[in-house]
């Protein structure tokens, strides 16, 4: 186990009165360290981070970069609408997958316009042509990237410009593989051969009758070679989990949708655990048993031994932290709250504790990471990760690093206070986001309660660029962190780091 320095037991301290001492020869590379976790008892990722259900922090495309770079996105719920965070999830899903099952399919009367309106909402323009525009009939034709692309008449129909099933008109002749040889075998190497024989961006999967039955992508395969520690579902799809509301009656809906949709599992969204969500825990189990359930937030070990006391068969993992975050107004409005690293250590070791008669129950370590940034230089510190993973925390969910970045909801913008680039990142309990359904994460139920005590405020966080950049940044950094100490993974790391007060508080 690591060793917590006497003068830090029983304090309440923070990730920067901690410091991890390095005490071994390191005999390897940086990059042999290898990252990976559990974010739930049953679920192994390749790094330890995790995007925080905000709706300035996760939407789709923060959710594919953190499940590209090995880790998950939790994508929000606060939209005035389920069928809204459900088109993210669809995004995600369609985003990568060795075979993307009921693809899009257009039929021969639909426009070059058409084509358009697919691309800009899911980013491709390779489409198969059938004969009523459904997965129903047969294929007659594909229309694909270089068809459309100097196209200028939208209304044109994709019947002059596809290249048909016969190689009608001197066309090309339309390439495609039978399920038997691809689908059914669950074997994407075939189909990979023929687009890279023929150069295709596209390669349509077709049943003996000319059905449509999948796709498989070039870019697909890119990605692939590119994302090596995707985190990803038997379908080869990115992973992603969903928050839900934190009341039962509201919550029932999402959650089976969000199993439809193809989920991974649920956040119970809870600034403060309750009774209730245990039960929402146990009525997600019962009813779809394939999806994990994240409980939380907690912060002592009191409420860690009642939910594994009382749900542990219900709960997959548990999120540690209450009022740390960079946004958070809990412990000044509240005076509920304690210092993080404190929260972490002792959820840890109570967990730990219980692990015998209960089993394993993994720890998220919520809010609180910090980066400093003087005139945006020495922007990426991923100190705090690495103390919160010493400290026992499997994983560690960040909204205020992330939500600079292009891949976080909203547009940057110039601040003329502090001229610079900035997006705009909110507290789920400042009142603003609490006008949708981020009110029953702070235990409101909708309509009632007219008093809202705002738990979270509105800010702006520098623009940070390109989450492609700066997440192999912060990956690498963990990974430094860990080798400078001597430990090539996180277990090595939980079993013997050595942690000791620092006389300086960390500016
Ligand atoms: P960081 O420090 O990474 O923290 O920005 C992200 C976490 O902060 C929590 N959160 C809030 N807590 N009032 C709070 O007390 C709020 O308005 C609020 N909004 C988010 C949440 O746990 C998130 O993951």
């Amino acid at each position: 186990m690591a060793r917590l320095h006497a003068d830090l037991l029983d304090k309440e301290f923070w990730y920067g009165d901690m410091t991890l001492i390095p005490n071994r020869l390191p005999d390897f590379e940086r990059d042999e360290v290898d990252l990976t976790t559990f974010l739930t008892k049953r679920m192994a990722i390749k790094t330890p981070l995790v995007s925080s259900p905000m709706d300035t922090v996760t939407g789709s495309d923060m959710a594919i970069l953190m499940a590209l770079m090995g880790g998950i996105g939790i994508l929000h719920y606060n939209f005035p609408k389920i069928d809204e965070q459900l088109e993210e999830v669809h995004k995600v899903k369609k985003f990568e997958a060795a075979f993307v099952k009921s693809p899009m399919v257009l039929g021969p009367n639909n426009t070059v316009g058409d084509v358009y309106s697919i691309a800009k909402k899911y980013g491709f323009y390779s489409v198969p042509i059938t004969e009523d525009g459904t997965l129903k009939t047969k294929m007659i034709g594909f229309v694909a990237h270089r068809d459309v692309r100097y196209q200028e008449n939208m209304s044109l129909s994709l019947k002059e410009i596809m290249t048909p099933k016969s190689g009608e008109h001197g066309s090309q002749e339309l390439i495609t593989a039978n399920r038997k040889d691809t689908l059914d075998k669950n074997d994407v190497r075939v189909a990979n051969k023929i687009i890279r024989k023929l150069c295709l961006d596209t390669l349509p999967i077709v049943d003996d009758d000319f059905h449509v039955v999948a796709l498989v992508t070039d870019s697909d395969l890119q990605k692939d070679m590119r994302f090596p520690l995707a985190t990803k579902d038997d379908n080869k799809q990115l992973k992603t989990f969903i928050a839900v509301e934190s009341r039962l009656e509201a919550s029932r809906e999402r959650i089976g949708r969000g199993n439809d949709a193809g989920v991974d599992g649920i956040v119970v969204d809870a600034s403060i655990v309750f009774k209730e969500q245990l039960e929402i825990a146990k009525y997600c189990k019962c009813n779809f048993p394939d999806l994990d359930v994240v409980l939380g937030n907690v912060d002592s070990a009191e409420m860690v031994r009642s939910i594994i006391s009382e749900a542990s068969e219900y709960c997959d993992a548990i999120r540690v932290g209450i009022g740390p975050g960079y946004v958070c107004k809990t412990q000044q409005e509240l005076g509920t709250g304690r210092a993080q690293a404190s929260a972490v250590w002792d959820c840890v070791q109570e967990a730990k504790r219980l692990e015998g008669e209960y089993g394993f129950m993994p720890m998220i370590a919520d809010g609180g990471i910090k980066i400093h940034d003087m005139a945006n230089r020495d922007v990426t510190k991923p100190g705090d990760i690495t103390k919160a993973l010493a400290l026992g925390a499997k994983t560690v969910m960040m909204g205020n690093l992330l939500a600079g970045l292009d891949e976080s909801p909203g547009e940057k913008e110039f601040d003329y206070e502090t001229n610079r680039m900035v997006k705009r990142y909110r507290g789920m309990g400042s009142l603003e986001a609490m006008e949708h359904r981020a009110a029953f994460r702070y235990g409101y139920d909708q309509n009632r309660e007219p008093i809202r005590i705002a738990e979270g405020i509105v800010t702006a966080v520098p623009y940070r660029g390109s989450g492609y950049d700066f997440v192999p940044q912060l990956i690498a950094g963990v990974k430094q962190s860990l080798q400078k100490q001597g430990f090539r993974n996180i277990l090595e790391l939980q079993a013997s780091a050595d942690i000791r007060p620092i006389s300086r508080r960390e500016k």
